[in-house]
């Protein structure tokens, strides 16, 4: 069975606690948060605030997305803001072993993702130390965009390198998945399905989430 991972980012920031309520309720697996600076990607959203906020009123795991640079700097507030997961882009550590070393040490799961245009072999020497592999099906920074097809082969590599290694990483995919994209995103391997538009954008938030489980 597939977990989804309804993202906050397309979600009605002036009534964001109900949204989140609304996904809880209705069977969201996690929440996912999508944290932005203006730098690393070309938007702005939220800081460790609104998860501590989130953090009173659900017990879903909170799965933050951080699109920033220097996450180490923040690493430490979100966790104490009440993060389960912490997941970091490659592309933002230059030390990436570290990075995994720190998110852990705050007793928060460790999460690794790269852009569409990252090689996946980045990513081999960390495989072994994470809880959580997060591939991107857009280019991070806004919700509602197409899905790319061409990464179904990363999600198929992930799945391969994790039976491979015997690796424990639950696998996830991020960006333009809905109820047309999310069959191929199960049948490729993807595991958790971060969802925003498709939770968010239209119809009831409930049953939007019953519909893309019973499709995938
Ligand atoms: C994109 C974010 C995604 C985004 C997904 O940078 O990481 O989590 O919210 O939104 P949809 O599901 O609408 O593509
Ligand atoms: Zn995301």
């Amino acid at each position: 069975m597939i977990k989804i991972a309804p993202s906050i980012l397309s979600a009605d920031f002036s009534k964001l606690g109900s949204d989140v309520e609304a996904a809880d309720k209705g069977g969201a697996d996690y929440i996912h948060v999508d944290v932005m600076d203006g730098h690393f990607v070309p938007n702005i959203t939220i800081g460790p605030l609104v998860v501590k906020s989130l953090r009173k009123i659900t017990k879903k795991p909170l799965d933050t997305h951080l699109m920033i640079t220097d996450p180490e700097k923040y690493i430490p507030r979100f966790a104490e803001a009440g993060s389960d997961y912490l997941t970091v882009h490659i592309e933002t550590c230059p030390d990436i072993l570290r990075t995994i070393k720190l998110i852990k040490s705050l007793n928060v799961k460790a999460g690794l993702t790269l852009n569409p245009a990252t090689p996946f072999d980045t990513l081999l020497p960390a495989l072994e130390h994470i809880d959580l592999l997060l591939i991107m099906t857009v280019q991070p920074g806004f919700g509602a965009q197409s899905f790319m097809e061409n990464q179904l082969s990363k999600i198929e590599r992930a799945r391969d390198e994790k039976e491979r290694g015997g690796f424990k990483y639950e696998i996830e995919v991020d960006g333009g998945i809905n109820m047309e994209t999310i069959k191929r995103v199960n049948s490729a391997g993807g595991e958790v399905m971060v969802a925003g538009n498709a939770v968010f954008g239209k119809g009831t938030i409930a049953e939007n989430i019953r519909l893309l489980k019973e499709i995938a």
